[in-house]
Formats: structure tokens, sequence, C-alpha cells
């Protein structure tokens, strides 16, 4: 007979929620988790989702450019009369991005900064004044296993991972005295498009799983269960830190031997 594996439900009633990149498969199972548990949430991205919910409000908005950014905050501020959680996820890691610096065409480059970084930045800092006129708020930020270590061929998305961490660091240490806590959440390779778009870049489904402790990708909604948490009143001393979750990838030194290749895989 299988033991309890215990329980946590979240009341988020009241709370207003932005999240980016709410198209994609992490941002949806976080917006769709705070909406389950009572949140207003705001989803911006470029992309339509294929799913809708009753308390999910999806606006069209490029991260990457400050003034749809602004725009859209002051929106939202106006309509919900608060923020209180901002959950920058919307990144990008184009396929044709898997090449060795000297390689890489520029624009991607650019636009990988333009984006994973230049995206953080702005929603944040439109949605930093409220929250210091509230004194209170939390933000989180999607960083990556690859904020503290990294694979070959990725010499731009890496880096842009790490400063993902080190931004709410930063913004942590700036803003715990206005009451507003920031975090960063590093994931492991977890099932979404931007994971199965490059398999083969990553030496396939099997090999990728394989490189996890637990021996298989994660799930969007493993992701989204860390950050309820970490916006959470039980979390309320937690802030200028990371929280990986990662299926236990980032534990596996490069020295040990690698897992036998399950059956299911082979
Ligand atoms: N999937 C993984 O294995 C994994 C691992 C580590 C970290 N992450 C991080 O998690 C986050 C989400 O990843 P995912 O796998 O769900 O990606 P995804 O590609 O499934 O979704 C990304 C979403 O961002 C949107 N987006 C892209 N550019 C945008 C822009 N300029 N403005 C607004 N929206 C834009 C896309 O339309 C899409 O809806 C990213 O920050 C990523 O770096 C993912």
């Amino acid at each position: 007979m299988a033991r309890p594996l215990g329980k946590i439900a979240y009341d988020n009633q009241g709370r207003v929620v932005i999240v980016t990149g709410v198209a994609g498969g992490i941002g949806w199972a976080i917006a769709e988790e705070f909406a389950e548990s009572g949140a207003t949430v705001y989803g911006l991205d470029i992309g339509t989702p294929t799913a809708s919910h009753s308390r999910i409000v999806v606006l069209r908005v490029d991260v990457g450019d400050r003034h749809q950014v602004e725009a859209a905050v002051h929106q939202i501020t106006e309509q919900a009369g608060g923020i209180d959680v901002v959950v920058n996820n919307a990144a990008v890691q184009p396929v044709a991005s898997f090449r060795p610096l000297h390689e890489i065409e520029p624009e991607l480059l650019d636009q990988m900064l333009r984006i994973n970084v230049g995206g953080y930045n702005w929603v944040a800092r439109s949605a930093l004044p409220q929250m210091i006129r509230q004194q209170s708020g939390v933000i989180v930020n999607l960083a990556s296993a690859h904020a503290w270590r990294s694979s070959r061929d990725v010499p731009g998305y890496g880096p842009t991972k790490a400063a993902n961490r080190m931004q709410a660091v930063q913004w942590a240490l700036d803003y715990a005295r206005a009451g507003i806590r920031v975090v960063s959440v590093s994931p492991g390779a977890i099932d979404t498009p931007l994971v199965r778009a490059s398999l083969e870049q990553q030496g396939g489904e099997g090999a990728l799983a394989n490189r996890h402790p637990l021996g298989r990708l994660g799930k969007p909604q493993e992701i989204a269960a860390a950050v309820m948490w970490l916006s959470s009143s039980g979390a309320s001393f937690v802030t200028a830190t990371d929280l990986e979750v990662d299926g236990g990838l980032g534990g596996l030194g490069s020295f040990a031997d690698p897992y036998v290749m399950p059956e299911r895989y082979r």
C-alpha cells in the first residue's frame, strides 16, 4: 500500500499576480496554479495560450520592449489596484543558438539578452514602485540549472540564466526593507515546448532524462509548486536565494558514473 505523500493547499484570494511567458509550458502552469487558488492573474506574452481560465487575463506584450511593459503594468495597477506577485518567466533559447560563441549568430545573442535579461529588468522595474507603495510584494525569477553550471554550446542562453539568479539577489538586497522578497527558481530539464524543440541538441530525451538522478524530465507543475510556495507567506523569511528544482541534476558531479540507461529509453 502506497504511503501518504502529504498535501498543500494555497489560498491566493485577492492577490494580483503577473506571470510572463504565460503561453509557454512553465508560465501557463504557474498562472493556472495561482488562478486555481483564487488569485487574479495577468499573463504577458507575445503569443496566445492554447487553454483559457476565467481568472487569467492575457495581455499581448513583448517583455523586451520597455514601453510595452510599462504600459501593461500601469494598466494592471489601475485595474487591479495592486501587484502582489511578479513571476519573470518569459525567456528564449532558439535551437540555432546551440553553437560555440564564435559560430552563433550575433542576432541570437542580442535576442537572448534583450528578452531573457532585459525583459526581467523591465517587468520588475515597472512593478517595483507599486510594491514599494504597498510595502509588500514577491518577485520570482525563473533562472535555470544553467545559472549554476553549464553544458557545451550554450554561450548565449546559459549566461542569461546566471544573470536572472543575480538579478534576484540584487533586487532582494535593494528592496528587502521595503517589504519585498525576491528569489529565483532553477529548473532542471522540464517537459515544455522549449526543451522538446532542442531534444536532439541535448542528446535525445532518454539521455537528457537520465542525467537527472530522479531519472526523468520534470513537469511544469513541479516548477509551479515551487513558485507557489516561494510566493506564499510560508516563505516569509526566504529572500535573496535560489531554489533548484532539478531532480537532483545539480548534485551529480561530472566525475560521477552516468546512470545505466533505463529500459524504457533504450
Ligand atoms: N523547460 C526547461 O527545461 C527549463 C529549464 C530551465 C529553465 N527554464 C526557464 O523557464 C522559463 C520558461 O521556460 P519554458 O520551457 O516554459 O519555455 P517555453 O518556450 O515553453 O515558453 C516561453 C514563453 O515565453 C514567451 N515569450 C518569448 N519571448 C517573449 C517576449 N519577448 N515577450 C513575451 N513573451 C515571450 C513565449 O511565447 C512562450 O509562451 C524560461 O525562463 C526558461 O529559461 C526552462
